[in-house]
């Protein structure tokens, strides 16, 4: 089932996720709808609170970038497969030169702006079984684990920019609030004006 994402402005996004258990009710319908919804908006990374869940849980599919061949061939070849589950995560550390990647977010359609962030980081997560994993990541691979842990912490790409372009983009921003905009993907926006129904 395809979920709306919410936009920019509605006040979960702001949320800090929740930890999750096995006992999470049907935990494997909610990824299957995750991932569904995410493949149909063509994202890379969806986070619980963007469908509407303020827990801490998010997914990653980059396999689209095996085709991008401005990346090393040894990046390419890891992105190739990963696809990944991440509850409960807890960033350990981020390290290495900050570098800067255009991003975007589905629930800030038509922006996209660079974004400094660490290189690398180490990461402690469970899988979709709640098995515990401690890995390492760097490249485009630590950005979108970066920029969707980030959602599960209430941030978002655009908190991460300088005043002034956040000031620039102000008048965009409330419009994708206001669903002002045009989407291809389903979406559900926070301050859209009721339609009136006339009979
Ligand atoms: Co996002």
């Amino acid at each position: 089932m395809i979920l709306p994402i919410l936009a920019y402005g509605d006040p979960i996004l702001r949320k800090k996720g929740k930890e999750i258990d096995e006992s999470y009710p049907d935990l494997d319908i909610l990824l299957e709808n995750m991932f569904e919804t995410m493949y149909q908006s063509l994202g890379i990374g969806l986070a619980a609170p963007q469908i509407g869940l303020p827990i801490r849980l998010f997914i990653v599919d980059a396999t689209p970038f095996e085709d991008d061949d401005t990346l090393s061939e040894e990046e390419r070849k890891f992105l190739s497969t990963f696809k990944q589950v991440f509850i409960n995560a807890k960033i350990i550390n981020e390290y290495d030169d900050e570098w800067a990647f255009n991003e975007g977010c589905l629930s800030i359609p038509d922006i996209r702006e660079d974004v400094f962030r660490n290189a690398t980081i180490k990461i402690e997560f469970q899988d979709e079984n709640f098995k515990k994993h401690v890995k390492e990541f760097n490249g485009i691979a630590a950005r979108i684990i970066q920029h969707e842990y980030d959602h599960i912490e209430g941030v978002l790409f655009t908190d991460k920019l300088s005043p002034l372009k956040r000031r620039l983009l102000k008048g965009k921003l409330d419009n994708i609030s206001k669903g002002k905009i045009d989407v291809d993907y389903r979406m559900r926006f926070p301050k859209a004006s009721k339609k009136r129904h006339v009979k």
